[in-house]
């Protein structure tokens, strides 16, 4: 049996080169040996401020993006998350097994939420416990993200445990898969920051649909130091980025990357990421370019894998319902 992999990316932006190689990129690697399925979780991205016609459009975009990344719809489901509506019925009975305490320790909230507690959502708070129940709901092995959602995948093994002991063993208790290179890629103009969608910055980051002029600037600007010589040190993280992005596009081993720099420049080192983020985007846009054309393909990809998912639900949520007292 192969294990069974979940995992989701907010439609809530451009998609950058953080988000793919910290996520999609290793989906794809691994689309043979696992039992796959991708959503686009929508009903996260309403957990802050958002225009409705901006999110339609988010989401046609992120499919199109998933299909041009490689991620074959013959050897996985990819579905939009409000297309089943059990998410938020088992979101809401998640809540009710979750403590307050955890979700206040979630970094992530504590960082979104700064000084607007009185003008954020609810939902922005108890938006894990939805992450729990994508994941809960498709009794899911393994849950491939970056970096910063580890904390919440392992909110989600703790509410699975919570729940099993109280209501017996309902739910498989997922791992969080976090690819050793490339699961924490820094912002272009200030490498102390993440690589995030939200960034205002002009040169912050590189989408994968980007102009490509544009993200070859993008990278040949990118803030370094005053240092010279090119070695994978973290002190050093502007230079440190840029090595990692060339790392985890290459799979050349450190050693290899460091003797292949010898002797050059930051300004050789930003013009070779910059050929390896090209060589990597260029084919995915034509790719998109070509698939978008047809609409009608894409509607058919997503109802086929939501009519394939039906039956894993059906019987989560009716051992979820039975075990909690509704049935
Ligand atoms: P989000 O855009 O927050 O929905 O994130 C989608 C996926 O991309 C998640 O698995 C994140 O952990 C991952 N991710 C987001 N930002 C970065 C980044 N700067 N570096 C690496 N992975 C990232
Ligand atoms: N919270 C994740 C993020 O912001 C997206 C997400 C929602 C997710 N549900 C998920 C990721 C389930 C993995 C599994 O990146």
């Amino acid at each position: 049996m192969k294990k069974r992999v979940f995992s989701g990316i907010q439609p809530s932006g451009h998609l950058h080169i953080g988000n793919y190689l910290g996520s999609i990129r290793n989906w794809v690697r691994d689309l043979d040996s696992r039992d796959n399925i991708f959503c686009v979780v929508d009903q996260h991205a309403i957990t802050v401020d958002y225009d409705p016609s901006e999110l339609r459009a988010n989401v046609r975009e992120l499919v199109g993006l998933y299909l041009a990344c490689g991620l074959d719809p013959d050897k996985c489901n990819l579905f939009v998350q409000s297309h089943i509506p059990e998410h938020t019925e088992l979101a809401w009975l998640l809540t009710c097994v979750t403590p307050m305490g955890w979700l206040e320790r979630m970094t992530q909230f504590k960082d979104k939420v700064g000084s607007k507690r009185e003008r954020v959502g609810t939902g922005l708070f108890t938006y894990p416990t939805l992450m729990a129940a994508d994941i809960l709901l498709y009794q899911s092995h393994e849950v491939p993200v970056g970096d910063d959602q580890k904390q919440h995948v392992e909110l989600t093994r703790d509410i699975a445990e919570r729940f099993n002991h109280k209501f017996g063993e309902v739910f498989v208790v997922p791992e969080p898969v976090i690819p050793e290179v490339g699961a924490r890629i820094m912002g272009f103009d200030d490498p102390t920051v993440k690589m995030s969608k939200s960034a205002e910055g002009q040169h912050h980051s590189v989408a994968l649909l980007d102009d490509l002029k544009k993200a070859r600037k993008t990278i040949m600007r990118a803030v370094t130091d005053s240092g010279r010589d090119i070695v994978f040190d973290p002190e050093r993280a502007g230079l440190y980025n840029l090595l990692s992005v060339y790392q985890a596009l290459t799979g050349q081993s450190r050693d290899e990357i460091a003797t292949h720099f010898e002797g050059k420049g930051y300004g050789d080192l930003k013009k070779e990421v910059a050929e390896a983020v090209i060589a990597e985007i260029e084919p995915i846009q034509a790719r998109y370019r070509e698939l978008t054309a047809d609409p009608s393909h894409i509607d058919g990809v997503l109802a086929q894998s939501v009519a394939n998912l039906r039956p894993i639900v059906d019987q989560t949520m009716d051992a979820v319902r039975r075990a909690m007292g509704h049935r």
